[in-house]
């Protein structure tokens, strides 16, 4: 049996019994390697001049849909503190050695519409609630740059123009919050064949390790294409050191799951999130169920 075919029995099991258990173990530190080398030391650079703050309006994300109402966002908040804490250990080395670029996080899905712009910006900020960690979320879903355009950026400069423009500084294009441990990096401007080809290209790799070698702190959480709808999707996989794939309950086709599984097959990290968003967050849970790295235990988060 397969690694994937074994990730999607594990995720069935785990799903047949929705009780709202306590999440599973942790991840184990065994076969994690030593400390990213590009990680170290700390960048020396000091404060680059960045774009101009925004407001992560609370109103506005929940009226596009990135947001729960008012009155589940406690529930939410736990959901995803049981979801980040598996990711975050590896990113930063919190009682696990670091796994090689573990703090580039990229959320994917096979198609569109599974809610990875929704976990992208909750995982963002559930990140951001950690005092150790500097998050930034960068709109690598080029093709349909949702979060861009509800931040108010869908114009403005972002990740296409730094991967054009190689002697542009990244970090400039970067947008503050009034969450102060949270910044924002938007899609950029570019058509979409020129989109597909830039975040195909070797620049992309040498710009995640820019943007995440910035500050040993931050976690940079990449929003991104569908898996089976796009090839960049791919390409960025390959370039970060976990991928966390949204699986929409009751919605996603076991056999798409498992073609998208195989174009992640031999990444050292891939987790799998159960999302269920059947008419309210109330009504929603996540299960967290990761493997590689030794990751062979299902973890569940939430329950409702
Ligand atoms: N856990 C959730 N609870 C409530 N609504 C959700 C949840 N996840 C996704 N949605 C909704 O599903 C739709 C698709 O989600 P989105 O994040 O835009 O998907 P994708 O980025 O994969 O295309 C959005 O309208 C979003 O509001
Ligand atoms: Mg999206």
């Amino acid at each position: 049996m397969s690694v994937v075919e074994k990730a999607i029995r594990k995720l069935q099991e785990s799903k047949q019994s929705p009780g709202g258990t306590p999440a599973g173990p942790e991840p184990t530190a065994g076969a994690m390697p030593a400390a990213h080398p590009g990680a170290e030391p700390p960048s020396a650079r000091g404060p680059a001049d960045h774009a101009p703050a925004i407001s992560l309006d609370r109103g506005t994300l929940r009226s596009a849909g990135l947001l729960p109402p008012e009155e589940d966002m406690n529930q939410l908040a736990r959901q995803y503190r049981e979801i980040k804490h598996p990711l975050v250990a590896p990113a930063i080395g919190r009682g696990v050695p670091r796994t090689p670029k573990g703090y580039l996080i990229m959320i994917a899905s096979a198609m569109t519409g599974e809610g990875k712009s929704f976990t992208a910006i909750n995982l963002a900020l559930s990140l951001a609630r950690d005092k150790d960690i500097r998050v930034l979320l960068v709109d690598a879903d080029v093709a349909k740059p949702q979060l861009s355009h509800v931040l108010g950026l869908g114009d403005a400069p972002g990740l296409l123009d730094a991967l054009r423009e190689v002697e542009r500084d990244v970090e400039t294009l970067i947008h503050p919050t009034d969450v102060p441990t949270l910044s924002f990096l938007p899609a950029g401007r570019g058509s979409p064949e020129e989109a597909t080809e830039l975040l195909a290209s070797g620049r992309m790799e040498r710009l995640a390790a820019v943007l995440g070698e910035h500050d040993r702190a931050r976690i940079v959480v990449f929003d991104s294409p569908p898996l089976l709808q796009t090839t960049e999707s791919a390409a960025l996989a390959r370039v970060v050191g976990q991928v966390v794939v949204v699986v929409r309950a009751q919605s996603t086709p076991q056999p798409v799951l498992l073609d998208a599984l195989k174009i992640l097959e031999g990444h050292p990290s891939v987790s799998l999130v159960l999302n269920q968003s059947v008419h309210t967050v109330a009504s929603s849970y996540y299960y967290y169920y990761g493997y590689g790295n030794e990751r062979s235990e299902p973890s569940k988060a939430g329950g409702a």
